[in-house]
């Protein structure tokens, strides 16, 4: 089921919401748009809602997300994915509340756990940064401070939201460096960040992340420079954090395998907006946007030869400065001028194709299914 989904729950969790929080999202019928500006959904722990950020340039203005509206429910794992660019990791910075600096213009709305957080006091983000969400940086040395040591940082990340002795928290912090596979790190403990590897550096901004339990967990790319093995203890540690506490995940990666195996549900975005959105299964299984079949056909697969693989999409990500018109993704699509034109002048709107499953593509259902039966399906 998806994310957006108002009306279904999750097993063996109950979310209470207080009376001025977020009421459930308003559905329309199969085929009508789904309004980017609906209202957050009453079971969701984070409901994102037409979500724009710009930042002011010499050449421009950058637009890096361009009115993104998603949920995640508690326990649930949403996987977003698109190429280099599409906007990932400044939408996750502007959940965290970290895009505060004069040339970044934020607005929609952040709904966490029934608290709006665009509009909120700095401060009152802050405290909920480290101890409701948290977020496993793509670069681990944007989040250490070079001072100090890395034992240090998590002694003092637990302790702004626990009242422990530093001798507790310290034991705290070598027991998360030791889940995140860090060897010997009572030892280690004491190191500076330089003095770790590129690897070990994202361990311990791994530990440091997860140090709160946090209810809300953004993981951008958390497992980039870390080979297979320690990839797979990072991912069973992460959803041992959820199983544990409910927590609800976002889980942004280039690796479509690792999104195949730990995502519930799946954004695609695409210059800076969802492009298509549904539960992992639907999305993997019968993708919709012709976005989403060529990035599709470039996840690498052993049981086929080249020859019968989809096409990966062509061409490079469009600026976010001059944004083609219409459909963002017209210039690349080779399905462009089956859609009477529309595609380079309408914005397509994202509409349901199936229960929880929206696609913003202008061609035509029967023409859609024509291709995705003829051409998608036998190759995917
Ligand atoms: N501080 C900034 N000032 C200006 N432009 C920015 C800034 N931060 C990000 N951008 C631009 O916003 C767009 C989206 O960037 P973002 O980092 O979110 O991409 P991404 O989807 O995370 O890509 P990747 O997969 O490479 O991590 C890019 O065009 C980037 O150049
Ligand atoms: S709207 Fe047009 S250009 Fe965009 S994905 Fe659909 S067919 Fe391709
Ligand atoms: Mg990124």
């Amino acid at each position: 089921m998806s994310s957006d989904d108002g009306n279904s729950s999750t097993p063996g969790v109950s979310v209470a919401k207080e009376a001025a929080g977020p009421v459930p999202e308003q559905r329309g019928a199969v085929g009508e748009p789904v309004a980017a500006a609906a209202p957050a959904a009453a079971d969701a722990y984070l409901s994102v809602r037409d979500l724009r950020i710009q930042f002011h340039t010499d050449d421009g203005i950058v637009k890096s997300v361009d009115g993104l509206s998603f949920d995640v429910r508690r326990g649930r794992t949403l996987g977003i994915v698109g190429e280099s660019g599409s906007g990932k990791s400044v939408t996750s910075l502007g959940i965290m509340g970290l895009h505060r600096g004069a040339r970044a213009k934020v607005s929609g709305e952040v709904w966490l756990d029934g608290e709006e957080l665009i509009g909120a006091d700095p401060d009152k983000v802050r405290r909920l940064r480290g101890s409701k969400m948290a977020m496993i940086f793509q670069d681990p040395l944007s989040a250490m401070h070079p001072y100090y040591t890395v034992g240090s940082q998590i002694v003092e990340a637990y302790r702004v939201h626990h009242k422990v002795s530093r001798r507790e928290a310290a034991e705290r912090a070598i027991e998360m460096l030791d889940r995140v596979g860090i060897p010997e790190p009572r030892k280690r403990f004491r190191d500076y960040p330089h003095q770790f590897s590129g690897g070990m550096r994202q361990r311990a901004m791994i530990a440091m992340s997860l140090v709160n339990n946090p209810e809300l967990l953004i993981a951008d790319e958390p497992t980039t420079a870390l080979d297979v093995t320690v990839q797979a203890q990072i991912l069973d540690l992460i959803r041992d954090l959820q199983q544990e506490f409910g927590s609800a995940v976002i889980m942004i990666t280039h690796d479509l395998g690792v999104v195949a195996e730990v995502a519930d549900d799946l954004l695609v975005m695409y210059a800076g907006r969802a492009i298509e959105r549904g539960t992992a299964e639907k999305v993997f299984t019968q993708p919709q946007h012709p976005y989403t079949w060529g990035l599709l056909g470039s996840m690498p697969r052993l049981d086929r030869e080249r020859s019968e693989r989809l096409n990966p999409v062509k061409g490079t990500p469009p600026s976010l400065i001059n944004v083609p018109s219409g459909c963002a993704f017209h210039p690349r699509c080779p399905y462009a001028a089956l859609t009477g034109g529309s595609s380079d002048s309408v914005v397509p709107e994202l509409r349901e194709v199936a229960p929880g499953h929206v696609v913003a593509c202008h061609l035509a259902e029967d023409e859609r299914t024509r291709i995705w039966t003829e051409e998608i399906e036998p190759k995917l």
